[in-house]
């Protein structure tokens, strides 16, 4: 699909790599950008910057009025940005109960669903479309410390291919995007090289344009694509063997 001339929503449009999205879809020709944001203040920067064709636009992913209200009133999307997200930076049995777990499936996955349930039959009316579903290198390796997030994120991947399928016959095109390490608030405390949320965004934009089904966005993700193919019990143990080292660092 072409994303000159296209109508997008972006959920976490805010900041970081969702505000990358927005700016690169506006950037690129998209008639119109609505920018998903809790707090639609938040957004204001990005309308600032764009008034013609950005909307701020409130929208919880985890908030079922929100998302309806949202369906309602953006009914000429015909690109689906999923990208919200919650990395809550705990282990998965050692955090003191299930809150932040169940929180990380709301926001990753059940947002992610919600969002596509509610947008599917729009897109289907205005010729199809597609959706864009941010995952995370996460997604295909699971990664211990990061406790609820790895399942969730690995869930929203399994989701993807159901939606490709279920939405294949009305021609919506569903790509889901493998993301390293990007510079942005949820990766402040990661150390090392970090992408910009720009390039996750055009390299996000150009496999819709060509009709990726699935993208490793960034250097990270290629090269965990690598180790998974190469040696996947090698790569389960060198991730427990991180697991404990920062265990012993952190005391967590
Ligand atoms: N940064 C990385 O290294 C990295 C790597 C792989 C994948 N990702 C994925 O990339 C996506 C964007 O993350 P980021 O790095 O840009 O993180 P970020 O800077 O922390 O931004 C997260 C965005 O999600 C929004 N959000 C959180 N909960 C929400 C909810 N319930 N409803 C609607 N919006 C909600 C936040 O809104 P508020 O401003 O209101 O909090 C914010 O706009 C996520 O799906 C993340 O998992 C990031």
């Amino acid at each position: 699909m072409d994303i000159k001339g296209c109508v997008a929503l972006v959920t976490g449009g805010n900041r970081g790599i969702g505000e990358g999205f927005v700016r690169v879809l506006l950037e690129s020709g998209a008639r119109r950008v609505y920018a998903g944001s809790r707090d639609p203040a938040a957004a204001a920067h990005l309308v600032e910057a764009f008034p013609e064709r950005c909307v701020a636009l409130e929208l919880d992913v985890t908030d079922a009025a929100e998302v309806a209200e949202a369906a309602r009133r953006c009914d000429d999307v015909n690109l689906l940005v999923n990208n919200a997200g919650l990395f809550a930076n705990q282990l998965l049995l050692g955090a003191p109960d299930m809150s932040s777990a169940r929180q990380e499936m709301e926001v990753n996955y059940f947002g992610t669903l919600a969002m596509c349930r509610a947008f599917a039959p729009i897109l289907a009316r205005n010729g199809g479309g597609a959706i864009v579903n941010v995952l995370s290198a996460a997604a295909i390796v699971s990664v211990p410390n990061m406790g609820g997030y790895a399942p969730a994120k690995a869930a929203t991947r399994s989701l993807s291919g159901a939606v490709r399928a279920e939405l294949g016959p009305q021609g919506t095109q569903v790509t889901a995007l493998i993301v390293g390490s990007v510079d942005t608030r949820m990766a402040a405390h990661v150390e090392g090289s970090k992408e910009k949320p720009e390039d996750i965004a055009r390299a996000g934009l150009r496999a819709v344009t060509r009709g990726i089904d699935e993208l490793d966005t960034d250097r990270m993700a290629v090269e965990v694509r690598a180790a998974l193919a190469l040696d996947p019990k090698g790569l389960e143990k060198r991730m427990a063997r991180m697991l404990h080292s920062s265990v012993i660092r952190t005391g967590r």
